[in-house]
């Protein structure tokens, strides 16, 4: 495969970073960007959430929202795609400007505010990629949100589990965005586990023979009880694993004025430390007894194998993919699968926790 990244990626980052993206998905749609053959190293090869990953990459919620592009990503080499947030009506978001690039410091800052097209535009597109038997294979998530004006949160995610439970193989309660007001309040020990309990039973009332896993997404920025809560609440309610983490509202000291100064949610690079962090207290505190997906700052296989060891079974990015284009996919899988042979792991599960305390040192 020819990489032209090299030459269309200045191009993108010299124009608005909304605009960049736009263009990014048409050409993804258009299928002007080119698919990666060849089977994966059998080495990333691996079974989560009851479903077989032909390797534990995948794409970050927020990339696309309306779930428009997921076999051309998927044909990226990502082992799995998610996409949304999805809200139960069409929304515009936040006024732009939103999204901002940092690019010395290979981060992001946002504060779309759940743009979308709405659940039934997104429902119709997983419809048609149901019936569709070209469909790329790979993992596909649905990442749910709230409306802005919705009072009662569970509400809009129960509409989101009952009408994407059936098209999705896993579902996303995303309730970390620091861009809707009160969202992250939802962490806290009592709402999360009353929303939590809300969403699992429209789960179950759907009647499906095969349910899908049903995962919670959390922030970065959290203190040492809302860590706790939220790994008691995930083990006792029986949520199916946590997405660890969205967005900071953290300011790094390494992110210059004045765009420190923007409103909205952190990502890339400078994220990689805090969220891995999380990452590590959330796979300790839940026992290892949960799948976590690890997702901030990944933009190399040495970070995605770190997060592995520190508690992953799978790994997710998005900012990394605006500065490094789509070829990134293949040498982080490439990279990852030699870290795992050097260190003598015969598979990603071999090595998921490996840096956590009590584990063997390899
Ligand atoms: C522009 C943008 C939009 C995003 N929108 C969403 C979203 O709608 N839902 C969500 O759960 N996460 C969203 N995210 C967060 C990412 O999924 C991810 O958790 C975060 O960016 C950290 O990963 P990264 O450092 O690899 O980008 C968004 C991130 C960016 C940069």
């Amino acid at each position: 495969m020819i990489d032209l990244y090299p030459v269309v990626g200045p191009l993108l980052r010299s124009l608005d970073p909304e605009r960049a993206h736009g263009l990014t998905l048409r050409a993804l749609a258009a299928g002007l960007v080119p698919s990666v053959r060849g089977a994966d190293d059998p080495i990333l090869r691996t079974r989560v959430l009851g479903m077989d990953f032909a390797n534990p990459v995948g794409l970050a919620a927020g990339f696309d929202k309306n779930a428009e592009v997921v076999d051309p990503v998927l044909r990226l080499g990502f082992g799995f795609a998610e996409a949304g947030s999805v809200t139960p009506r069409p929304q515009p978001g936040n006024p732009r400007p939103r999204l901002f690039r940092a690019t010395e410091q290979g981060a992001v800052i946002n504060r779309m505010g759940f743009n979308n097209e709405g659940l039934e535009a997104f429902a119709a597109r997983l419809e048609r990629r149901r019936d569709d038997p070209r469909r790329a294979p790979g993992v596909f998530g649905a990442n749910l949100g709230k409306n802005k004006d919705t009072e009662d949160a569970a509400d809009d995610y129960v509409i989101g589990v009952a009408r994407l439970a059936p098209l999705a193989d896993y579902l996303v309660v995303n309730v970390s965005s620091p861009n809707t007001p009160g969202l992250r309040a939802l962490q806290g020990r009592e709402p999360l586990r009353a929303l939590l309990g809300r969403v699992l039973d429209a789960r179950s009332a759907r009647g499906l023979t095969r349910p899908p896993p049903l995962l919670l997404k959390v922030a970065p920025d959290l203190t040492e009880e809302d860590k706790a809560d939220i790994a008691a609440v995930a083990l006792e309610t029986g949520i199916d694993g946590l997405i660890v983490s969205n967005t900071t509202i953290a300011r790094p000291a390494e992110i210059p004025e004045p765009l420190r100064n923007e409103a909205g949610g952190l990502s890339g690079r400078p994220l990689f430390g805090p969220s891995t962090a999380v990452l590590r207290d959330l796979h300790r505190l839940t026992g290892g007894r949960l799948p976590l997906v690890g997702v901030g700052g990944v933009a190399s296989g040495a970070d995605a194998y770190a997060k592995i060891r520190a508690g992953a079974s799978l790994v997710q990015f998005y900012s990394a993919l605006v500065y490094a284009g789509p070829s990134l996919v293949t040498a982080i899988k490439r990279d990852l699968a030699d870290l795992l042979r050097r260190d003598g792991f015969a598979s990603v599960a071999d090595a998921v926790g490996a840096d956590a305390a009590g584990a063997e040192a390899r």
